[in-house]
This record gives structure tokens, C-alpha cells and sequence, in this order.
């Protein structure tokens, strides 16, 4: 069924030792980090507690993503860039040495297309932006939201595609990299944390090599205490990741 994988060659062994922590990636594009705007980190403490820990497993810059999903978060860019300010100047005082700044996680649905995106998104990179679809299925009007985002100059980047498991046919995603939609990899997802099938999902992409970013998504504790766990734990996944080759370091 997957014939078009690129296969690996899975007789070689890694020579080098495993780096052991996320220097490799270096950069996070996709947390929730900005408090008490989403379900993410909700007090400062938390921010800032979670930025030291990422800061410790090797990230140094962080592009945090806050939900701008109009049924669910009433958030907009004036409102996340003011909730950002604090942990901002916080990070530029006491953390010299981490950069971090502010995108947002964009659910692509009508409600983007009508009221988000003609005001304007916040990007990163070269003019990137973060997206997600739907856990429950494609939006009838996906493809055209994500013409209607690369039509306004955007280049998109799709979060998780391996959590939407209503989609099985891995081509689809390949489609989407061939008109120009980036890819991003959970590190919980290929860890297991979202269960058996998100986990398989993201191995058949990763051998596919479609991914472009490896993100950490994360929103609280028990999220950070799973990623801790890798380099900690699982070096069989440290190693795969290791062999990819991620562009967070562009960003
Ligand atoms: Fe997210």
C-alpha cells in the first residue's frame, strides 16, 4: 500500500553517538506558552517555568503559537501581542541567551477565512505561518482556505498532519508539500503520547520525508514531563530524529 516510501536502510547503525538533547532542532515553532490565553501555560510562573525547561533540552529560540481559533479562544493579534509583552521582557532580562517571540496556532476554518485572515496573520521565518485543520475531518472549503493563505503571500506550515487520522492516504499530504504547504512533526506524536495510530502516522511521513519542522506543542505539564522522557528514555527515537534533517534552525 505505502510502495512509494523511501525506504531507509534499516541494516545501517547510527556510528555517531546521539546528540542528547534538541540542540539538533534548536528552534520550537509550535508551543503554547503566552499565559492564560489558551489551554496552554495559564500563569506566568508556568511560562516561565516551561521556557527554562525547553531552554534546558537544547532549544534556544522559541516561536510560541497561541490558538487563534474563533469557536473555541476569543483571541486576536492586538490581544496575543499584549498577553506576550510580559514573558517577552521577562526573557529579554533574565534569559539573554533564548530568543523568543510570538505567531499563532491558525485553525483553518470559515471563521479564518472571513474575519483572521483579511487582518492580517503574524508570521515568522520567511513570511510562514502556522495552521492547523480540524481533529473531526477536512473542512469542505480546506483547500481553497489554503489557497486563500498562499494567495495573501503567506507560506504555511501545517501543524501535526499526523494527528488528523481521518486521513490515511499519506499522498495527501504529499500533494499539499507539492503546492508549497510545510509539514510539522509533534515530538509527542512519534513518541506515542497521542496513541498507537498518530504514533505509525508519523513514522509513515517521516520516512516519506515529508516533514519540514519538528515542533514540541507544548501546552502544560504532563506535556513537558513526556518530552523530557526522550533523551531521557528513548534514544531508538532521538537516533530517527537525529537522522532527519529538520529546518528549524532556518526560522
Ligand atoms: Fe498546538
Amino acid at each position: 500500500m505505502f510502495s512509494f516510501f523511501k525506504k531507509k536502510d534499516t541494516t545501517s547503525k547510527h556510528t555517531g553517538p546521539v546528540i542528547p538533547d534538541f540542540s539538533f532542532l534548536g528552534v520550537d515553532m509550535h508551543s503554547h506558552l503566552v499565559p492564560a490565553i489558551d489551554d496552554g501555560a495559564q500563569t506566568m510562573e508556568d511560562s516561565i517555568h516551561f521556557i527554562e525547561n525547553l531552554y534546558n533540552l537544547g532549544f534556544k529560540k522559541i516561536i510560541t503559537t497561541p490558538h487563534i481559533h474563533g469557536e473555541m479562544y476569543d483571541n486576536d493579534t492586538n490581544k496575543v501581542r499584549r498577553y506576550f509583552q510580559p514573558l517577552k521582557d521577562y526573557v529579554a532580562q533574565h534569559l539573554p541567551d533564548m530568543s523568543i517571540d510570538v505567531s499563532a496556532e491558525y485553525f483553518l476554518d470559515t471563521y479564518f477565512l472571513g474575519d483572521v485572515l483579511p487582518k492580517g496573520l503574524m508570521t515568522f521565518g520567511k513570511n510562514q505561518v502556522l495552521v492547523e485543520a480540524s481533529m473531526a475531518g477536512w473542512n469542505r472549503q480546506f483547500n481553497d482556505i489554503m489557497f486563500a493563505v498562499q494567495a495573501n503571500g503567506y507560506n504555511p506550515i501545517l501543524a501535526h498532519p499526523e494527528r488528523y487520522l481521518y486521513e490515511t492516504d499519506m499522498k495527501v499530504f504529499e500533494t499539499l508539500k507539492g503546492k508549497g504547504v510545510s509539514l510539522q512533526l509533534n515530538l509527542l506524536s512519534i513518541l506515542g503520547y497521542y496513541g498507537k495510530s498518530i504514533k505509525i502516522n508519523a513514522e509513515k511521513i517521516l520516512q516519506l520525508g515529508l516533514y519540514d519542522y519538528c515542533g514540541t506543542d507544548l501546552h502544560h505539564e504532563r506535556h513537558l514531563t513526556q518530552i523530557k522522557s526522550i533523551p531521557e528514555e528513548h534514544q531508538d527515537i532521538m537516533q530517527l530524529l537525529n537522522e532527519y534533517t529538520f529546518r528549524n534552525k532556518d526560522l
